[in-house]
């Protein structure tokens, strides 16, 4: 941890928490025994971020993709949402975090779209951690979403189509308010982006860990930010521009 430079964290990490299955298998335990171990994971990463001060930690928990698995995980991993939440808001609260949910919610279970409206609503004002869980979430359908909305508003003749922008776009998608993640970290040896954050990921660091997330623990985070801390953002520049600079 002291090894971190704190003026040069990054605002918001997105993570694809990855591998809770194989974790359970290879213990020859059954896939949700993964998920639950998952949770302590997500506790102990949100400890860790408040502690080391990052703004926004955005946890991919759920694909739209996620629906087309067996009905006893999927059902398992909805008690499971809606417990989690129930169970950790006071604790959430009383840290200051406060929580969001992108994705389709509406094809939640109406019990688990009641924990995730009373969770948004109770930590509303809080103004530490902003912490972003995406359930029932596509990336491609957020995009769709968007340019929907968008050409309805021109349609309307409240927008022209020279009005559009990225700044626009960007406040159209179900991220709103909330800047680009700088660092994506995606557990259990998988390299891929699974329709997650398509559009805002444009200039994110990429930083991929063997681990397994239900192994996962501050110092794999505090790892995965010095890597982070060791890249030359270019943004397409020289990397003469960037040290001129
Ligand atoms: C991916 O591992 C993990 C999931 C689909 C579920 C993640 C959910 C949690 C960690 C619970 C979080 C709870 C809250 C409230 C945020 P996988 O099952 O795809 O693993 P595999 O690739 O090894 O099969």
């Amino acid at each position: 941890m002291e090894n971190l430079d704190l003026s040069k964290l990054p605002k918001h990490i997105a993570i694809i928490m990855d591998g809770n299955g194989r974790w359970a298998q290879e213990k020859g335990e059954d896939r949700l025994y993964g998920h639950y171990h998952g949770v302590i994971s997500v506790r102990k990463v949100v400890e860790a971020a408040t502690e080391i001060g990052i703004d926004y930690l955005t946890l991919y928990a759920f694909s739209t993709e996620n629906w087309d698995r067996p009905e006893a995980e999927v059902m398992g991993l909805m008690s499971l949402f809606v417990d989690t939440i129930a169970k950790e808001v006071p604790d959430l609260h009383k840290n200051n975090i406060k929580l969001c949910f992108i994705g389709m919610l509406d094809r939640l279970p109406e019990a688990a779209q009641k924990a995730l409206a009373d969770a948004t609503a109770h930590t509303a004002q809080n103004t530490g951690l902003t912490l972003v869980i995406a359930l029932s979430y596509s990336s491609r359908w957020e995009i769709i979403e968007a340019v929907k909305n968008i050409a309805k508003q021109v349609e309307e003749r409240q927008l022209t189509i020279t009005d559009i922008n990225e700044a626009i776009f960007a406040q159209t998608l179900t991220t709103k308010g909330i800047p680009d993640p700088e660092l994506m970290i995606r557990t259990s040896g998988e390299h891929r982006i699974s329709n997650f954050l398509l559009y805002q990921l444009a200039y994110a660091e990429l930083y991929f860990t063997d681990t397994r997330w239900p192994d996962f623990r501050k110092e794999d985070l505090i790892k995965a930010i010095l890597d982070y801390q060791n890249r030359e953002r270019r943004f397409g520049k020289t990397s003469a521009q960037i040290k001129s600079n």
